[in-house]
């Protein structure tokens, strides 16, 4: 059935990705773009309407006149320049501005509210791949202990909210065609400059999702699927040992140098190490049993290979 669409962070790497996509399904799209100048290049949608996330009025005003069944929130700010700077702002937009869009949802009539969340905020102990049941990891130091309470706050506000159903995509690493591992993205820059090491007996791991698995989620829970969390990621959660090797290679740079766990500590930021050696991936068993998805994308080898022109292996 076409549903009316409200899309929030539409002019993003996932929104850009999105809209085709619900339109091509005979959906109603209104795409919110925060700025003018963003949203003179919104096209092929039904309407597009400005405002920012953390004005609760004017997002009110152009949620109202949308008159959307189901509001969709994709908007961040990690494509800032400055990688904490980003964090931190998002972490504002997750708290407070998801906040605001829930009311406006609720106040507007909608009856279905999907955010964007992150499937790589568990405590990173126990089992090698976690599910939805594990906890976030809100006491995590620094600028990512503040993103993660952000992402719990969010998910509460959206998932138990009685006046709507809520549904929370956690997404893992994104990648894929106008995201950071992309040729011209910040990712690639790190590695073919040797700035992005393995750590000895680092068994860090990482999943993935490809922007077009992170649009076609949002099309899988519009409507029908039991409001709740779900990892949207790949079947192939990866070691650093391995991912990080096949992608310099298939992105044309050197292979990456290995530090001990003492220089690695000395030389990198606490995320990056945290992330090569202690991050936990995660399994998207509740989201292929309930919903029925499977991933277009199902490992990110082939999904590397398809960013460089190359065939897998
Ligand atoms: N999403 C993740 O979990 C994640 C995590 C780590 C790294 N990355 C990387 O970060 C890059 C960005 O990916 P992304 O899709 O997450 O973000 P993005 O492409 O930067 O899109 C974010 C969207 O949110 C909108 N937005 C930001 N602040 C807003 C506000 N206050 N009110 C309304 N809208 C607002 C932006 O609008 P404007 O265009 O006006 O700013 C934009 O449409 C990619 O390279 C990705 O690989 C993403």
């Amino acid at each position: 059935m076409p549903l009316r669409v409200f899309v929030a962070g539409a002019t993003g790497v996932v929104g850009r990705h999105l809209l085709p996509e619900l339109r091509r399904a005979g959906h109603h799209v209104t795409a919110l773009a925060r700025r003018e100048d963003t949203a003179a290049g919104l096209r092929g949608v039904d309407g597009v309407v400005v405002a920012d996330m953390m004005d609760p009025g004017a997002l009110r005003r152009v949620v109202t006149e949308a008159a959307p069944d189901v509001v969709v929130h994709q908007a961040s700010a990690f494509s800032d320049t400055d990688a904490n700077a980003g964090m931190q702002r998002t972490a504002r937009l997750r708290e407070t501005g998801s906040r605001h869009l829930v009311e406006a949802a609720i106040e507007a009539g909608a009856r279905r509210v999907v955010v964007q969340s992150m499937a790589d905020a568990y405590v990173p102990n126990g089992h090698d791949v976690l599910d939805e049941e594990a906890p976030l990891w809100t006491e995590a130091p620094g600028y990512w202990g503040e993103l993660v309470r952000s992402v719990a706050a969010m998910e509460e506000t959206v998932l138990t909210h009685a006046e709507i159903d809520g549904v929370a995509l956690r997404y893992g690493a994104l990648y894929g065609p106008g995201t950071e591992y992309a040729s011209d993205g910040s990712m690639h820059r790190r590695v073919c400059g040797s700035a992005l090491p393995l750590v000895e007996d680092g068994i860090g791991l990482m999943s993935f999702t490809h922007v077009d698995d992170a649009a076609g989620a949002v099309l899988e829970v519009l409507d029908g699927v039991e409001p709740g969390a779900y990892n949207v990621v790949d079947n192939e959660p990866a070691e650093s040992s391995e991912w990080l090797p096949t992608y310099a290679r298939m992105g044309g740079g050197p292979a990456p140098l290995t530090l001990t766990p003492e220089q690695a500590r000395a030389q990198l930021d606490w995320l990056t190490v945290h992330q090569l050696t202690e991050q936990r991936g995660a399994t998207n068993f509740r989201f292929r049993e309930t919903a029925g998805w499977r991933p277009v994308w199902p490992s990110w080898r082939e999904g590397f290979a398809a960013l460089f022109d190359l065939w897998p292996g």
